[in-house]
């Protein structure tokens, strides 16, 4: 494990942005697996800059990302279709025919669920993968239980994911209460793992994923394991 500490949230982002444009100079195609949630926006901001200035293009990428609520469709505001491309895709170069995201009104979510699954295999896996953390230690959406979820699978989310994202709903009943998700094992077949974490409040969750006991209650710290662990932690 590469573990960087640095100071605030702006240090943890121009890193993150670099060690990504560094990804996609070394290797133009690359498989990309990206995140949502509040960690990654300022990483994405850069990575547009970037892409302004003419140093990167995200043209031959391809990108999966990870998990989509069940029942929000592509214009939903609070769905991560949306999110992708207020915050990255619609900025950027990308080949939207090569930017996976779960299908969250899918009417058969299992189909869906093994559909992307073989869509990563086809694209021949993911290069780079982004993470970030959970308060419960979830990644992506595999919550804590008595066991590692292996593939894309569809989840009941806990009741902490389910009171963490109510500050993005007008209403706490609006929050989903399932998700798609790729699965730990889809997740830790990544060539290179990416887990950005900010903010005193990821400080416990964080002791416990990379120092504590690996085990299914803390799913992140199943990283502890990967081959190519890069960790950007800003604990302020
Ligand atoms: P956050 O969410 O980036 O909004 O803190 C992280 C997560 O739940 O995986």
């Amino acid at each position: 494990m590469k573990l960087y500490q640095v100071s605030g949230y702006q240090e943890m982002c121009q890193k993150a942005a670099a060690l990504l444009c560094s990804q996609i100079a070394e290797k133009p195609n690359s498989v990309l697996g990206l995140a949502t949630g509040s960690t990654p926006i300022g990483v994405y901001k850069l990575l547009v800059q970037a892409h302004e200035r003419g140093e990167v293009s995200f043209g031959p990428l391809t990108t999966f990302n990870l998990d989509e609520y069940c029942g929000l469709g592509k214009s939903d505001p609070q769905s991560y279709y949306y999110y992708m491309n207020e915050n990255l895709f619609g900025s950027v170069d990308i080949d939207s025919t090569r930017a996976f995201i779960p299908n969250g009104k899918a009417e058969d979510i299992a189909a869906e669920c093994a559909a992307y699954e073989e869509k990563i295999t086809a694209a021949g896996g993911i290069d780079l993968q982004i993470l970030g953390i959970g308060n419960n230690g979830h990644i992506a959406f595999n919550e804590p239980g008595e066991f590692f979820e292996k593939h894309t699978h569809c989840v009941d989310l806990d009741e902490k994911t389910i009171a963490a994202n109510a500050r993005f709903f007008t209403h706490p009943e609006d929050v989903p209460r399932r998700a798609i998700t790729m699965g730990i094992k889809t997740i830790f077949a990544a060539r290179k793992i990416l887990l950005l974490a900010n903010g005193a409040g990821k400080k416990d969750i964080m002791q416990l994923a990379l120092h504590g006991p690996i085990t299914p209650k803390v799913p992140a710290s199943i990283l502890q394991l990967h081959p190519d662990l890069t960790v950007i932690w800003s604990a302020e």
